[in-house]
């Protein structure tokens, strides 16, 4: 993405003046998006303050990469609570059997030895739980145990997609709505079929393709992996648009990869953001375990 040097000396001006307010510092990762977080401990309590400051942070940079955290799982659910609802995982089997609201994203299989072919939907462009009717606001995923290398996450800028879109096609995008199912999700990752009880906890729900981030008002595209047609369109033609849109919108110069450390806590913003995991690691070989908890959005406008 092109930025000049004009730019990025306002945005460096204003980054500091920003983060002279925040009780912790932040240093980008990226032009585009990411920052690494220093000095906030999420095993500790926070004040409300420092709970807006990270929601602004997260408004700035979209992923923000807590360095150095140690982190229970009840440690983990008790911060994900200062910022909203926790969502309990549509699939039972991966609700935590300490804390149900800390999902396990891992590798292994039945014998806990690592193995290929778990959690698969992990591997496509997504959002969080948009077949929700009020959608994830942000994920927080917690680096348990790493492989020695890769296991790598991306993020796509929904937000930076949306920008280089010409103005007719924005007006054209402007008042479709898409439908996101957790079933078809599943068909179309080739994970596990959805099981009855699953289709009556997360039935399908539309939300607008072109959606209002709600902390910055800027506009995003709002698709992934779960979204699965246009409403009102043949389901074959709003699956093409999907499959344009996604592929432009997931192009090299809209993505973040970040390579975990020991220690890691990343906290995403899901309503501006896809992602998806890499399978750049040896997974019938290495363990990879992340703790993995949701907190509940707004409904998206
Ligand atoms: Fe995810």
């Amino acid at each position: 993405m092109a930025i000049t040097d004009a730019t990025e000396t306002q945005a460096g001006a204003d980054v500091a003046a920003v983060q002279g307010a925040w009780p912790f510092e932040a240093k980008p990762l990226s032009p585009l998006m990411g920052a690494e977080v220093f000095g906030l401990d999420a095993a500790q309590p926070i004040s409300d303050a420092t709970r807006d400051a990270v929601l602004d942070a997260l408004n700035r940079y979209k992923v923000l990469v807590l360095r150095d955290q140690d982190l229970t799982p009840a440690a983990q659910a008790d911060f994900t609570r200062c910022f909203g609802e926790l969502e309990q995982h549509v699939n039972r089997e991966f609700r935590g059997a300490g804390v149900p609201e800390v999902h396990p994203v891992n590798n292994l299989d039945e014998n806990d030895k690592p193995a290929r072919g778990r959690n698969i939907g992990n591997y496509s462009w997504h959002t969080d739980k948009s077949y929700m009717p009020l959608p994830s606001l942000a994920t927080l995923l917690y680096a348990v145990q790493l492989p020695p290398d890769g296991g790598d996450t991306e993020f796509a800028d929904m937000e930076a997609a949306y920008a280089e879109l010409p103005e007719a096609r924005k007006q054209d995008l402007q008042p479709l709505r898409l439908w996101h199912s957790w079933e078809r999700s599943r068909e179309k990752s080739g994970s596990r079929h959805a099981t009855d009880q699953e289709k009556q906890d997360a039935p399908p729900v539309n939300h607008p393709l072109v959606r209002t981030h709600p902390g910055t008002g800027r506009k995003v595209l709002y698709l992934g992996n779960h979204s699965s047609h246009v409403d009102g369109w043949p389901v074959e033609r709003g699956e093409a648009l999907i499959d344009e849109l996604q592929t432009f919108a997931t192009q090299d110069q809209f993505i973040y990869r970040h390579t975990w450390k020991p220690g890691d806590m990343v906290i995403w913003d899901n309503r501006c953001l896809l992602h998806r995991a890499v399978a750049n690691f040896e997974m019938d070989k290495h363990v990879r375990i992340l703790n993995r908890t949701v907190v509940r959005g707004d409904l998206p406008v």
